[in-house]
């Protein structure tokens, strides 16, 4: 019998790729399909730490990588012996980890939150009176600590991608702008800049505020994050006038080099069956990260 070969692409993928792929989504939508769907090979258009994600939680299934070098900022950054070293020394903090980590980091995790539902999963863990840390994103860490007055100890890592967005570069494309202009951002980009946005929020979040949008027609929209949604957001109000939000003055660009390794080339090769296996991890390593994820997606269920 063939195997059942199921292509899963992240949003930061080019169109070209999404194309290719039997679901498209965020990286908790994603997690939840790669359990549930059945497939034997799952070929991840993705960065790395997504594709290990969609093994621990099918370990059946044969889990490949198009590109052996799509990482992740937020992991490369991220010391995890150092990590390992303050949790021992932190035992009666929770630990919260971002999605966006490896899973010798997951591992050591009390749960592992997307940007989906970190709001939520911190706020009930405060209601408990729990003493919170979270890793790896500090820019994250820094907004959750300022929107809902916390003092979560943070990691340093950032998302070298949306930390490029600079206050400074919006408040001249702002004021560039006569008419209504409004920014939405992902919660990786520096406080400054999420301190001025509209809305603050995960890859899907944004695409959902986006298609709600209902306020003045000719509004210009400013998105601080990857490009590769700007083909989503387009294909489902091409009516808007969307920009992605400056990095510098007069440069609207700024891509995820990793998940644009993710070419047609390596995703045809992987569908064919080569590519990295993510067959590396011990199942002792997957079943300490597994835990941490079930909690996560029993609560967002
Ligand atoms: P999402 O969780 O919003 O999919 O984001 C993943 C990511 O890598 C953001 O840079
Ligand atoms: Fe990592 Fe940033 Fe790329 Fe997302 S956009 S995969 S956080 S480097």
């Amino acid at each position: 019998m063939s195997k059942r070969i199921v292509t899963l692409a992240h949003y930061y993928t080019q169109p070209e790729i999404q194309q290719m792929a039997d679901k498209v989504g965020d990286s908790l939508e994603l997690s939840l399909y790669a359990k549930e769907c059945g497939a034997d090979v799952i070929v991840f258009a993705g960065v790395r730490f997504m594709a290990e994600t969609a093994k621990i939680l099918n370990p059946q299934a044969e889990v490949i990588l198009p590109a052996s070098g799509s990482t992740c900022s937020l992991v490369t950054q991220t010391d995890v012996k150092a990590l390992q070293k303050w949790r021992e020394e932190h035992a009666d903090y929770v630990h919260v980890s971002y999605i966006n980590s490896s899973a010798e980091h997951k591992a050591l995790s009390d749960w592992i939150v997307t940007s989906r539902n970190v709001d939520d999963i911190i706020a009930s863990l405060y209601a408990e009176g729990k003493k919170v840390a979270f890793s790896p994103d500090r820019n994250m860490g820094a907004y959750l600590n300022f929107q809902y007055g916390y003092d979560m100890p943070l990691w340093s890592a950032v998302c070298e991608v949306h930390d490029k967005f600079n206050q400074a570069a919006l408040d001249e494309a702002f004021a560039a702008v006569a008419g209504a202009k409004y920014l939405i951002a992902h919660p990786e980009s520096p406080l400054p800049v999420l301190q001025q946005a509209d809305y603050v929020g995960s890859t899907s979040g944004m695409l959902n505020w986006i298609k709600a949008f209902d306020k003045e027609p000719d509004a210009v929209i400013f998105v601080a994050t990857e490009d590769g949604i700007l083909y989503n957001m387009g294909l489902a109000r091409p009516d808007l006038n969307i920009k992605q939000a400056p990095i510098y003055a007069g440069c609207q660009c700024n891509s995820c080099p990793y998940m644009k390794m993710n070419t047609i080339d390596a995703v045809k090769r992987a569908q064919a069956g080569e590519g990295t296996r993510i067959d590396y991890l011990t199942p002792q390593q997957m079943d300490d990260a597994r835990l941490p994820i079930e909690r996560m997606l029993e609560f967002s269920k």
